[in-house]
């Protein structure tokens, strides 16, 4: 396996790794983000036992004791099995992550104790600013949040928008239909009523940018893809409650 670097948006670094055995023959990726700055961010520590791959990669752009701030999306292997090993060779690294998630897991897994970020909070990397927002069960885990990187546009997706195969580090091309078709084939979303509004509300922050931790990023009109999205779920739910039951529910979850 290798680790290829791609610049996606000025100063922020996709570091992506495929793995052919995962749904085979198309495959998979798993996207870290660096966000350079004073204050150098990393989104998403990589799974533990690619933690070797992620640090050369790292490597290549600034030294790994450089990173200050290592955030994630959701608490799984993928999204922060390696933070203890992150903040073992930065020194002055700290884990960043919402409420919930420190309190659920990141205040006794991570090795130093956690900055915990309320919903809407930002991070002044120094040349650039990112903001956590909570985004509850969406696509999954009670803890979930996508952090938005205002300087350039840049919404860092977590797993929304999950696709297959190797794609190019960046496209214009639709991230809509790819994502169907990994919500049809893995499942791996959490289905809930909440979920186009908390999809539509980061539509309304207009990305130019989507960075997505399994596929492309996406350059281009980041509100049509996100409202798309979020149209898909309402679609599922519906199948599920009708019409009825997911209009009483959304009212309940807005
Ligand atoms: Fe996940
Ligand atoms: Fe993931």
């Amino acid at each position: 396996m290798e680790t290829k670097i791609s610049e996606i948006a000025d100063g922020i670094y996709r570091l992506s790794t495929y793995v052919l055995d995962i749904a085979p023959p198309a495959g998979f990726t798993f996207n870290q983000f660096l966000v350079l700055g004073d204050e150098p961010l990393m989104f998403h520590t990589g799974l533990r036992k690619m933690f070797a791959l992620n640090r050369e990669a790292v490597s290549r752009i600034i030294p790994p004791e450089r990173l200050r701030w290592i955030a994630y999306g959701h608490f799984e292997a993928d999204e922060c099995g390696a933070m203890n090993e992150w903040l073992a060779v930065a020194p002055n690294a700290q884990a960043a992550h919402g409420q919930t998630g420190c309190m659920v897991s990141l205040n006794d897994f991570a090795d130093r104790m956690p900055r915990v970020l309320a919903d809407g909070e930002t991070i002044d990397l120094g040349g650039k600013r990112v903001r956590f927002i909570d985004t509850p069960h969406t696509p999954h885990g009670w803890d979930a949040g996508v952090l938005y990187e205002e300087t350039t546009g840049t919404l860092m997706c977590g797993d929304l928008f999950t696709q297959l195969g190797d794609g190019p580090a960046l496209t214009s091309g639709d991230v809509v239909g790819p994502a169907i078709a990994g919500e049809d084939l893995f499942n791996y979303s959490g289905l809930n009523p909440g979920m186009g509004v908390t999809i539509r509300r980061l539509a309304a922050l207009a990305p130019r940018t989507l960075a997505l931790m399994h596929g492309p990023s996406f350059a281009g009109d980041g509100a049509a893809a996100l409202n798309a999205l979020a149209d898909d779920y309402d679609r599922r739910l519906r199948a599920s409650f009708g019409d009825a039951g997911l209009g009483a529910a959304q009212a309940v979850a807005a």
